[in-house]
């Protein structure tokens, strides 16, 4: 891509050897953040893309995705609903599971913070095998959202070259060093 701001997201984004466990390459986007022009640029681009396609809801994921989606949902004048970890929603819950390296994980939605039929995209950090954003879109869609793409500042190339998760656009900026 010729973008010159997707160089500067790209080196803003600090690589983290061996952490948290030996052998991976952490991505550390907290240098990012602290990198007003780099932080604005991505927001910029999201925005961008995404303020005429008639979204009005921006889902972002557990922690990371809650970093990006806010500003994104302010930038397109959608609302910003979280999909948070088990047992942090106070109210009645829509969950999905979702299998890690070990083990699985969840993630839950408010019942009645969309109504069927909305336009979603769905907002995260980071994807590598791609199993928390397609539970999210799982999440979205037992809402009765159209989710119309998935969003993120990093994607690993066997995922980014694919282009979709379980069917629906994956957009992508950079991929890790
Ligand atoms: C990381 C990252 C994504 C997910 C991507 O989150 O922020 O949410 O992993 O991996 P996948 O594409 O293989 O599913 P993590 O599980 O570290 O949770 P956290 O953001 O709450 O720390």
């Amino acid at each position: 891509k010729g973008d010159p701001r997707l160089q500067r997201i790209y080196q803003a984004i600090n690589v983290v050897p061996h952490f948290p466990k030996n052998g991976i390459m952490f991505q550390d986007i907290t240098t990012l953040l602290l990198d007003h022009n780099a932080f604005k640029d991505t927001v910029d681009i999201f925005v961008d893309r995404y303020r005429d396609m008639h979204i009005s809801v921006v889902a972002g994921i557990e922690a990371r995705g809650f970093l990006f989606g806010p500003s994104v949902a302010l930038g397109i004048g959608a609302k910003f609903v979280p999909l948070r970890k088990p047992h942090k929603l106070p109210g009645e819950v829509f969950s999905e599971k979702y299998s890690l390296e070990y083990g699985t994980d969840c993630l839950e939605l408010h019942v009645g913070a969309i109504q069927p039929g909305e336009r979603a995209i769905v907002i995260d950090d980071l994807v590598a095998t791609g199993g928390t954003l397609s539970a999210g879109i799982r999440l979205l869609e037992c809402a009765g959202a159209e989710v119309v793409e998935c969003a993120c500042v990093i994607g690993v190339p066997e995922v980014k070259g694919r282009c979709t998760l379980i069917g629906k656009p994956l957009y992508v900026l950079v991929e890790p060093r």
